[in-house]
């Protein structure tokens, strides 16, 4: 299993002044999540396509960070001219730990389920729509309310709690784990995979993910460990089958043949990684949203129908995944004047193309009433655009309603509070000291 090293606690220390010229403008050095949204206005302003010299995934190659919410949208739109990077492959030795102890890297997985748009799509409708997608999703409601409902007992009795550890992070710790069909009791195992899973874009050393080289092999190793347990629940649902998704994926007829081992691990392991962090950093900002937006919680507690408004425009400004290096351009194109040459990188920075006032006036703020709220880049666009967004719009929908049946008004512990961020390509607080009112409680 992994543990915290000293680069990743680098990492988590570092502070970084706040850039005042666009020149000092580095979205990937550590500290600079502290300052990243006065970032964007400088690079909207005067860099909207930022060059990465060299940066680009072969030798002598460029990177570009594209900012603007339309360049972004048509980048994602268009998987023929800007197909995907295929990054996060690992190193020649963390390749040889996948290969000869698990079940291959996460890379050979693709390549083996969905190597083209036709079979990504079939990928998607048969294994994991079902499941996770905007209509399968559906199923976990009842599930979802009981884990808000677990999660809130007792809150009524007091008067201030720690988000993080508390609700925003179980909740979708419990909501995939009981998708999945994997144990409850196994969830510190499971928390500390997940650590592994994500540590490539908190603790990376360049916009590419990649880890320190030692790290890598270490993290290999880690992953490999997942593998091997995914295996071993797999094996155990074809010995007592259950109604979740593992069992579906060791049962489903798919394409005319079972899926193979490695097949399974690999889709699991894809649910798994996306399932937690990235619903716990949304879940975590609505909070944040609300207490320091009295005039929406009470237009929420007016009218329950703006919920999912609300929650669709929290996941615009505060985008958990702020941006990834995944798409490469088939041919010489140019995106704001810039020329930009065939073979090079592309950084789409989501989080700043939510905050790109020609696509979202008044982009900062919240407005319950903004056309389209959906059109966000949040959970990217297209057709690769993330599977899992049906069942993570769900959970924050069903929270949020969680709290407004609970509490009466809801704030913040500002002594307590230090709205430190994790660093990496994610946007999370690291946590969040809240206070709350209970609904029932004496004025
Ligand atoms: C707020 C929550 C979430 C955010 C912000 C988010 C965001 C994203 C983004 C931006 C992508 C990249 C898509 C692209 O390259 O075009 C992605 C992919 C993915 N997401 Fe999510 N996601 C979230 C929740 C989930 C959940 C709940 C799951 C699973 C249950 C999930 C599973 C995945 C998977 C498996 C991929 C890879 C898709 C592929 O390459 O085929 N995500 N997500």
């Amino acid at each position: 299993m992994t543990t915290a090293s000293a680069h990743d606690q680098k990492m988590l220390n570092a502070e970084m002044a706040c850039p005042m010229r666009v020149e000092e403008v580095d979205l990937f050095a550590p500290g600079s999540q502290e300052h990243w949204y006065d970032s964007y206005s400088l690079l909207h302003q005067q860099s909207p396509v930022l060059r990465i010299p060299g940066g680009g995934k072969t030798p002598g190659t460029d990177a570009y960070v594209i900012t603007k919410y339309a360049d972004i949208s048509r980048i994602i739109r268009d998987p023929e001219a800007f197909p995907p990077s295929q990054l996060r492959q690992a190193s020649d030795e963390a390749t040889e730990i996948f290969r000869d102890t698990g079940y291959g890297t996460p890379a050979d997985a693709r390549e083996s389920l969905r190597p083209d748009l036709e079979s990504h799509k079939q990928h998607r409708l048969q294994l994991t729509d079902p499941w996770v997608g905007p209509v399968g999703a559906d199923q976990h409601a009842d599930m979802i309310r009981a884990q808000v409902d677990t999660l809130l007992e007792g809150w009524e009795h007091r008067t201030g709690a720690e988000l993080v550890t508390e609700f925003a992070q179980p909740l979708p710790q419990r909501v995939i784990t009981t998708t999945l069909g994997l144990p409850l009791e196994d969830m510190p195992k499971l928390k500390a995979f997940e650590e592994a899973q994500v540590r490539r874009f908190v603790y990376f050393i360049n916009h590419k993910d990649e880890l320190p080289p030692a790290e890598e092999v270490e993290n290999a190793q880690a992953l490999v460990e997942f593998q091997q347990y995914l295996k071993e629940q797999a094996d155990e649902k074809r010995r007592n089958p259950g109604n979740d998704m593992l069992t579906f994926l060791t049962q489903v007829d798919y394409e005319g043949r079972k899926l193979t081992d490695a097949e399974i691990v690999s889709v699991a392991f894809g649910m798994h990684i996306g399932g937690n962090e990235t619903t716990q950093f949304a879940l975590t900002s609505e909070w944040l949203l609300l207490a320091q937006n009295p005039a929406v919680w009470a237009e929420l507690k007016r009218d329950r129908s703006k919920v999912r408004f609300f929650v669709e425009e929290a996941l615009r400004v505060y985008a958990p995944t702020q941006g990834s290096s995944s798409r490469l351009v088939a041919r010489d194109v140019e995106f704001q004047g810039v020329k930009i040459p065939a073979g090079s990188l592309l950084h789409v920075r989501y989080g700043a193309g939510n905050r790109d006032e020609e696509a979202f006036p008044q982009a900062d703020s919240i407005d319950l009433a903004r056309p389209n709220p959906g059109r966000h880049l949040t959970f990217s666009q297209g057709p690769r655009n993330c599977p899992g967004a049906g069942l993570s719009r769900l959970e924050q929908n069903l929270a949020v309603h969680g709290w407004l049946d609970r509490f009466e008004s809801i704030g913040l512990d500002e002594e307590k509070n230090t709205y430190r961020h994790i660093p990496g390509r994610m946007f999370g607080l690291v946590d969040l000291h809240v206070t709350f009112k209970p609904a029932n409680a004496s004025r």
